[in-house]
């Protein structure tokens, strides 16, 4: 066959094959299935706020001669992975964080000197070999390098420890100038982010099963529940009117307007970096647009009570929650069959995702229906609408239940928003603020 005759179906296959099997070390999918992307927006770094004292010294910008020089980091595809990249550019992170903004930003950080690829041309089956491959190195570098990741990251670390600042902002200098703050267990992925095997599960072993059928007889029934799959099957409900119309529509203007935060495509994962991190790829195996919603958005009065009902709702607590993720699919977008579910999850302090709460935002004139094809189900997207599935079995809520792998259908007419609530079995907020959920 000749290379041009390669069909489409193929290459994306391939995309599949290879993500998979980096990314399912611990159950294996079926290899046609990609799981689900965080992406999770990056936690703001925090500058290290500078002690009076030093400050006075005006020394904070100026290398010390006895900074540690920076080690050479892996090679990369040259494309930025993340929309940020460009801002945390601007905010000097390719100096602060050159490991994450290296493997992540590379084309912002103009450090593509050592990759062949075209960020614009860059095939959705190239990225993501190339991340894998660049895993790889990176976690060969670190064995060889015997606690590479023990350094500090920034030029002026030494002085900011002397001055105290490991105490002051402990989560941007622990990381960042572990070697300086004496902190390289704690900078060490492997350590810092450790499950604690005897953390109470939020959703323990029977709970999906009580929350379904208080639902099913009439818990909840101010958001007009219908249950549309049970026992033998996995449960999953419908609720008709979860949010009002005004409400679903401020949201996609918040979504919308904020400048500088527009949706950009969503992402699939390629694995884990050598800080534990997962590895974002772009593939045509989905095709809508992402937009997290962090910081001020999180606090929007729609939004909050939003979060506040979804933690209600499913008597899970909003620290477990992922940030909410809004979703914009067009005319002939679409995400093939996958689940959420994320098998590195499993063994990171957050736990794996337990129930997915999808929100429909608004009427999709024509198509963009979710179908669960397993459970011989689909669900058409109506403003307000929500649904609400569990990935994971209610007798082991920790492994992943296949059944509810879904797709997101193309949309054939007019625009599909919605906003997807992956929910943890434990803390997701304060283990990503930290960089411990991958
Ligand atoms: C977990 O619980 C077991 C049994 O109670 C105990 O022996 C063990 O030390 C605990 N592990 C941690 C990490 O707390
Ligand atoms: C959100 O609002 C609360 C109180 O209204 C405030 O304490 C908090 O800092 C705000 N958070 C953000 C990210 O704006
Ligand atoms: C859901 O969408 C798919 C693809 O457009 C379509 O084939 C299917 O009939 C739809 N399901 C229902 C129940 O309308």
């Amino acid at each position: 066959m000749k290379p041009s005759s390669f069909a489409p179906g193929a290459a994306i296959a391939l995309v599949a094959a290879l993500v998979g099997i980096v990314s399912l070390n611990q159950r294996r999918l079926p290899l046609h299935t990609l799981v689900e992307l965080t992406g999770q927006p990056r936690p703001t770094p925090l500058a290290p706020r500078p002690s009076p004292a030093s400050t006075a010294g005006g020394e904070i910008s100026t290398p010390l001669a006895s900074a540690p020089p920076m080690e050479r980091e892996p090679e990369v595809p040259c494309v930025d992975l993340s929309p940020d990249c460009t801002a945390w550019q601007r905010g000097g992170e390719c100096g602060f964080d050159p490991a994450y903004m290296h493997a992540h930003c590379a084309k912002s950080c103009g450090s593509c000197a050592r990759a062949d690829f075209d960020g614009a041309r860059a095939s959705a089956a190239a990225t993501a070999a190339a991340a894998t491959a660049a895993a790889a190195a990176a976690a060969a570098a670190s064995v060889a390098g015997g606690g590479a990741r023990c350094r500090d990251k920034a030029a002026s670390c030494p002085l900011w420890a002397a001055s105290g600042e490991c105490d002051v902002n402990p989560g941007y200098m622990k990381l960042s100038c572990a070697k300086s703050c004496g902190s390289c267990d704690w900078a060490d992925f492997s350590r810092r982010c450790r499950a604690d095997p005897n953390a109470t599960l939020a959703v323990p072993a029977g709970a999906i099963g009580e929350l379904f059928r208080a639902i099913d007889a009439g818990a909840l029934s101010r958001y007009k529940p219908r249950v549309v799959s049970r026992p033998p099957q996995p449960w999953a409900v419908v609720f008709d009117e979860f949010i009002s119309a005004e409400h679903a529509d401020e949201i996609v203007s918040v979504a919308s307007s904020e400048e500088g935060r527009l949706f950009t495509p969503s992402q699939g994962t390629g694995g884990l970096d050598d800080d534990g991190q997962l590895i974002p790829t772009l593939s045509s195996y989905r095709t809508s647009s992402t937009r997290w919603c962090d910081g001020g958005c999180l606090n929007e009065s729609a939004v909050r009570e939003l979060r506040e009902r979804v933690a209600d709702a499913t008597g899970v607590p909003d620290a477990n929650h992922e940030y909410p993720q809004l979703l914009r699919y067009t005319q002939s977008q679409y995400y093939k069959e996958h689940s959420d579910y994320i098998p590195a999850h499993r063994d990171m302090p957050c736990g794996p995702r337990v129930y997915t709460f999808f929100v429909y935002m608004s009427d999709v004139e024509e198509g963009g229906n979710t179908s669960f094809p397993q459970l011989g189900l689909s669900v058409e997207p109506k403003k307000g609408r929500a649904v609400l599935w569990p990935s994971v079995l209610d007798a082991a809520p920790r492994d992943i239940d296949e059944r509810t792998m879904h797709i997101a259908n193309p949309v054939l007419s007019g625009i599909k928003y919605s906003v997807n609530f992956w929910i943890h079995q434990h803390d997701f907020k304060a283990n990503h603020a930290i960089g411990c959920t991958g």
